[in-house]
């Protein structure tokens, strides 16, 4: 069983890579709604609940730990690593390696949250010259679901022109919920700068570092939030992983056993 982390319901698009690539598999899925946004949480607040879920992912038994959630890999790698006590794996470090081969001598554009921006975790993992833009109008248009193509393009427009104008030739989704906009974004973005999905690359990695198995394609999904909330999300945007998911609440407090 592998172990998903994210700060709520944006994960399901790294979830849906590992589903592709690894599909003999069981998955648990830990969604911190309660807390969410991790985006512009305090750093030490974020450790403290990313260490709660690793304990309870090896309570658990999942064999692997992925930080889906980019503000998480940013500020809570170590923590998760020494929580979990198993490998321990964060969406950046991956795609930074890719993007670096990607991009033809320009610069690594990297659209996220504040907090992922505020860390330089890119900047530090990527061997190229990296702009990092925050947009968080654009997090929380995806987060709230049923956004247009106009309103993506609309929000999107100042990160992108930023980067732009920074000489970037490769863009990172840096934030979960970005891979949701990947059609609009690469419209935009198909002139100057090709895209890249963290969670693509570690589906690629994993699936060549994880030993084979066959499995029962279960997903166990445990929110700290409202369970309904999560189940209709989940059948939204991936219905083909839903009916064979089972969801949980668990309380925030419950998790710190
Ligand atoms: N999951 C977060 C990330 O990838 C985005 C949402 C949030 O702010 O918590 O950075």
């Amino acid at each position: 069983m592998i172990a998903l982390f994210d700060s709520g319901i944006g994960g399901l698009t790294v979830l849906h890579s590992l589903w592709r690539r690894l599909a003999q598999r069981d998955y648990l899925y830990l969604s911190d709604q309660a807390h969410f946004p991790y985006g512009d949480r305090p750093a030490q607040d974020v450790r403290r609940d990313v260490a709660a879920f690793a304990a309870f992912a090896r309570r658990e038994g999942a064999e692997a730990l992925v930080l889906a959630c980019n503000t998480a890999s940013a500020i809570a790698l170590e923590t998760a690593q020494q929580a979990f006590s198993g490998p321990t794996y964060g969406v950046i470090a991956e795609v930074a390696s890719v993007a670096a081969s990607r991009s033809a001598g320009g610069v690594v554009g990297v659209l996220a949250t504040t907090n992922t921006c505020r860390t330089h975790a890119y900047r530090d993992a990527v061997h190229a010259r990296v702009a990092e833009v925050a947009c968080p109008e654009l997090i929380a248009l995806a987060e709230a679901g049923g956004a247009s193509d106009l309103d993506v393009a609309r929000e999107a427009q100042a990160p992108l022109a930023a980067l732009r104008e920074a000489g970037a030739d490769v863009v990172i989704l840096g934030c979960t919920h970005l891979p949701h906009f990947e059609r609009v974004l690469r419209e935009l973005t198909r002139p100057w700068a090709s895209l890249l999905d963290p969670g693509e690359a570690l589906a690629e990695r994993l699936a060549r570092e994880l030993p084979e198995r066959r499995e029962q394609r279960s997903v166990r999904c445990v929110t700290t939030g409202d369970p309904q909330t999560f189940a209709r999300r989940l059948l939204q945007e991936l219905p083909q992983v839903a009916e064979h998911a089972r969801i949980e609440a668990v309380l925030p407090s419950a998790l710190h056993a």
